[in-house]
């Protein structure tokens, strides 16, 4: 008999594994330039709950045991330098002008404005090596870097942080506040679980069912993120909380209101967990990061 799924365990094992794959696939610290290598290091290791490398493996366990591993192991650590990098960015005063981060001094305080720009530069390029030097098989690497290149950029991450800055004191409507949201943080949230069905070769209508249950879920982390920084503390969050409103942006809270923002976060989980009907229990961790994310903060 098959022994219950132990989610703490899985996350607690599994965030271990990404912290050792940060740190072997990082150059060191000693590397020249030694600033620049620390304050990557910095950036990328030391906080942050490690979601979307989670994700990258709990989508793995769709491919059964031991499959994958290695490429997994790059899926996690590339998505996690790219997700770093962009808070490096986001941080900077010509963007949302944020001093902490995880709990910390952000880079550009901890260490000074034009290394923060190199920072996100070199780990953006790192993910891309990391995922190119992989060993395993060339269409897996080469779905890999496209996959994780459309996320990242103005399609993607970039765009959406683009039209995060554009709106700012703008009132978007409700469309493109989901667009906004979409490409600004689910781009990102939905590659890690693409990674992780392209490392373990799911078939196409598995990607499809995954497909459905990250962009509900991209979109509910973004809703929650919107929400925390309207009603938790700084010192929970680790990083300066009321933000959004003292910077005027346009959120699912100044938009549509607390209560509405809890309620749609809540059935875009239903909908997550539901597209993973077909995948029986081997998608339980990704069952439980669903619920994770959105009740974190609770
Ligand atoms: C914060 O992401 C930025 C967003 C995309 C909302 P996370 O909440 O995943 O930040 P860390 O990695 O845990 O610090
Ligand atoms: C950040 O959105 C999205 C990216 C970093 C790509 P936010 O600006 O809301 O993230 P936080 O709240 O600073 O983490
Ligand atoms: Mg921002
Ligand atoms: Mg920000
Ligand atoms: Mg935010």
């Amino acid at each position: 008999m098959s022994t219950a799924f132990q989610f703490q365990e899985w996350i607690t094992s599994h965030s271990e594994r990404t912290e050792q794959a940060l740190d072997r696939l990082l150059d060191s610290a000693q590397t020249t330039p030694h600033r620049l290598h620390e304050a990557m290091r910095y950036a990328a290791q030391g906080g942050g709950k490690r979601i979307r490398p989670l994700l990258v493996y709990a989508a793995g366990e769709l491919g059964g045991e031991k499959e994958g591993s290695e490429a997994l192991d790059a899926a996690a650590v590339a998505i996690e330098c790219i997700h770093a990098y962009s808070l490096v960015h986001d941080d900077l005063p010509c963007m949302d002008d944020d001093d902490l981060r995880r709990g910390r001094p952000t880079v550009h305080k901890a260490f000074d404005e034009a290394t923060a720009l190199l920072v996100g530069d070199a780990l953006q390029t790192r993910a891309f090596e990391i995922l190119a030097n992989t060993n395993c098989d060339a269409q897996v690497r080469l779905k890999m870097i496209a996959s994780l290149a459309a996320a990242s950029g103005s399609r993607g991450m970039a765009g959406g942080q683009a039209i995060d800055l554009e709106s700012v004191g703008k009132k978007l409507d409700l469309t493109g506040l989901k667009q906004m949201h979409a490409m600004k943080t689910g781009a990102l949230l939905s590659c890690a679980v693409e990674l992780g069905g392209i490392a373990v070769n799911l078939n196409p209508a598995q990607m499809a069912n995954l497909d459905h249950y990250s962009k509900a879920l991209g979109l509910a982390f973004q809703i929650v993120d919107d929400v925390l920084d309207a009603t938790a503390d700084s010192q929970t969050l680790g990083k300066t909380a009321g933000k959004d409103a003292a910077a005027n942006k346009p959120t699912y809270v100044t938009l549509m209101g607390l209560d509405y923002a809890l309620k749609q976060a809540k059935d875009l989980q239903e909908t997550a967990i539901a597209s993973l009907d077909s995948f029986g229990a081997q998608a339980q961790a990704l069952k439980d990061l669903a619920l994770l994310v959105v009740n974190r903060g609770k």
